[in-house]
Formats: C-alpha cells, sequence, structure tokens
C-alpha cells in the first residue's frame, strides 16, 4: 500500500511517500486483538503530526516516540475511512463500518487503530469533515467542558480562535451557552465571527491583555502571551487552560508557561492549568452528537493529495490555514 514514510526526525524533507507492507491483525497477536484497519479516506493534519516528525521539542523523544528516530515511522492521527478488517475481540464495529477518530499511521491508504479510539462517522459529514475532528475537536472539548467548567453567561475568550484547535472551541463555547470572544491574526477575523464569536479582536492590531475586559475561562490554543497577562484579563475566580503555544525552543517548546501556571494557581484566587487531552471513545461520540444537532461543523480550509502530505503540514506550520487542513487518500 502507499503510506508516507519517515526514517528520520527532521522538517517535512524527511517525508517519504513509499510502497510498504500494509498493517496486519495476527490472529495470534493478544495485543492487536482490539485493533481494526481502515481504509483511510482522508486524515487530518494537526500540530501533533509536526512534533512527533521534528522530534521537538526533545522531551517528545523521551515521552516514548524514540531517542534518535521515530519508533513508529508512519506518521498521521487523526483519520476517517471504512473498517477494512477486526481484530478477535473488537465488538464496537464490523468490516464495512464508517468511522472516525484516531489512529497510527494514518497518512497511509490503510491504517491500523484501536477500537476505543473510534466511532461512527456522523452521517451528516463527509470523510474530509470527519477526519478533521478527532484530537483537535477532542482537546477544544476537554479544554472548555473538563478544565474550564465552561458554564452558560460565561465569557470565554479563545487566544488562536483560527486554528485547528480554535474553530472547535468557538462553536463548543457557544454550544455550552458562553459569550464568546475570538482572537485570531486579521484576515481571519470574518471566519471566527461566521463561526459564532460574538466579539472577535485582531491581535495585530489590539492587544486583548491590555483592555478592561475581563474573562471567566480563557483558552489559549496560539501565540505565546505571558502569563502575568493572561493572568490580567481573568476574572478574580477565572480559569486558565494553556492548550498550547508553538513559538518556544528546542527543549520547552512553550511548555515553560504551562508548569509556571501549575506552579503559581495554588496561591492564587484563579485557577490556571494546562492538560494533554486524554485521548478516548466516549468524546468522539460526544462530538457525533453535537454534529449531528448542527452545534459543531469541522472547518475545512484546504485538502491536499497524500503525495502532498509534506506540502499540507508546511501550509499549516507556516501559519496559513483556516481551520483544518486535511490529506485525502
Ligand atoms: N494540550 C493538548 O493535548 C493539545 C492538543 C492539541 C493541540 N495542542 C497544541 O495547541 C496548539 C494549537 O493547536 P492547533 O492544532 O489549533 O494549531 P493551529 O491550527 O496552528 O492553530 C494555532 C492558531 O494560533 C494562531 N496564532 C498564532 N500566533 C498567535 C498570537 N500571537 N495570538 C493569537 N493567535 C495566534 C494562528 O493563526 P493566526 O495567527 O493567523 O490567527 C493559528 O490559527 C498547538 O501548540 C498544539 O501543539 C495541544
Amino acid at each position: 500500500m502507499k503510506a508516507i514514510v519517515q526514517d528520520t526526525y527532521g522538517p517535512t524533507d524527511a517525508l517519504e511517500l513509499r510502497d510498504i507492507d500494509p498493517p496486519r491483525i495476527a490472529e495470534d497477536d493478544a495485543k492487536a486483538a482490539n485493533d481494526v484497519i481502515v481504509r483511510v479516506h482522508a486524515s487530518g493534519v494537526e500540530r501533533g503530526v509536526w512534533h512527533v516528525m521534528t522530534g521537538l521539542p526533545y522531551p517528545v523523544r523521551l515521552a516514548g516516540y524514540g531517542l534518535r528516530a521515530p519508533k513508529t515511522p508512519t506518521p498521521g492521527r487523526e483519520l476517517a475511512g471504512v473498517v477494512e478488517a477486526v481484530g478477535s475481540a473488537v465488538t464496537r464495529f464490523k468490516v464495512g463500518d464508517e468511522v472516525f477518530g484516531l489512529g497510527q499511521g494514518a497518512f497511509a491508504e490503510l491504517a491500523r487503530a484501536n477500537e476505543n479510539l473510534l466511532a461512527p462517522k456522523p452521517p451528516s459529514l463527509t470523510f474530509v469533515q470527519a477526519a478533521a475532528v478527532g484530537i483537535s475537536a477532542m482537546t477544544a472539548l476537554q479544554a472548555l467542558r473538563d478544565h474550564g467548567r465552561v458554564a452558560a453567561g460565561q465569557h470565554v475568550l479563545v487566544i488562536g480562535a483560527a486554528g485547528g484547535v480554535g474553530t472547535f472551541a468557538v462553536q463548543l463555547a457557544k454550544a455550552f451557552g458562553a459569550e464568546v470572544t475570538g482572537v485570531c491574526s486579521g484576515t481571519k477575523v470574518d471566519l471566527v465571527r461566521e463561526l459564532g464569536a460574538d466579539h472577535v479582536v485582531d491581535y495585530s492590531r489590539e492587544d486583548v491583555t491590555a483592555g478592561d475586559q475581563r474573562y471567566d475561562l480563557v483558552l489559549d490554543t496560539g501565540g505565546n502571551t505571558p502569563l502575568s497577562r493572561l493572568r490580567r484579563v481573568l476574572t478574580p475566580k477565572g480559569t486558565l487552560v494553556i492548550v498550547g503555544g508553538e513559538t518556544g525552543g528546542r527543549w520547552l517548546g512553550g511548555s515553560d508557561r504551562q508548569v509556571r501556571a501549575l506552579i503559581v494557581s495554588p496561591f492564587v484566587s484563579q485557577k490556571l492549568g494546562s492538560f494533554i487531552c486524554r485521548e478516548n471513545h466516549e468524546d468522539l461520540l460526544v462530538l457525533s452528537e453535537l454534529v449531528e444537532a448542527g452545534k459543531v461543523t469541522p472547518l475545512i480550509d484546504r485538502t491536499f493529495a497524500l503525495s502532498e502530505t509534506a506540502k499540507a503540514i508546511d501550509y499549516l506550520t507556516e501559519g496559513h490555514a483556516r481551520g483544518k487542513v486535511v490529506v485525502t487518500v
């Protein structure tokens, strides 16, 4: 089968389209009993792909992705497609089911996934739209619901509102009944308003942390706003959830803010924190329901062919993306 493969860590030059053996579920492999092979129709591009491709920041390598070279040479996590084969213990799916969620080696014709990280594809979504949901929407959901404890009527600020996580966060915060302010660059202001944001701030013209407005919840998914500035716009009992940011160095990757937030939080009235997305089946179902209820629609910027996966990743990391970028297979 055709797949994107990388033998070394590096920029997108490290990626090659190759013919490789397809993933298989061996009958005597107990570890694969809950695995599913998915014929991939589309695969979402998200920042995590870049981190695993480059092995940066370095703690990524210590987290089990391989010290000198990627342990799994086939990148790609978010996917949507059709079940091709199932392991002996799989109960959720059968061959032919349309699914979406998270797999391994999703930039390929066939990918392996654990059944607990898949869900039935929402009928109203195309494969391209469904592939865009995976990590980005799950992260936005958990940031707002579990870590932000968002409630109706609250003022929520989403920094990075036009990005993969941000476009879901704006829609989800509205679905939870919040009054939402989105922060993005100038060319993306209309898009964030169309997503349902009540107010939009173009950060190239206005520093949202310098204004008089205070927010019950701040979700930071973009840039590297200092912790003190983020705290300034929080209400005295407000919550800050740092989802990410890409302006840090090779060692910290911006995570120093997260660490400081966790250290400072117990000593102040505001709740400051960060988290790593807990990948799970139940949240895929929650997102599917929200999609079917018309409360959330994946915003697709562009699609790229499998052979153009490197271009798709560059497009995202260069900051062009408005919503999600998806590779079609
Ligand atoms: N905690 C977790 O488990 C988890 C899960 C997924 C992702 N993440 C992290 O979350 C971050 C966002 O991911 P993503 O997939 O949404 O990335 P993305 O699609 O690239 O979105 C990031 C957004 O931030 C905006 N941005 C850049 N500088 C900004 C600034 N100074 N102020 C406001 N916005 C700014 C960018 O566009 P404009 O500047 O043009 O507006 C872009 O829309 C990444 O760091 C990723 O690694 C964490």
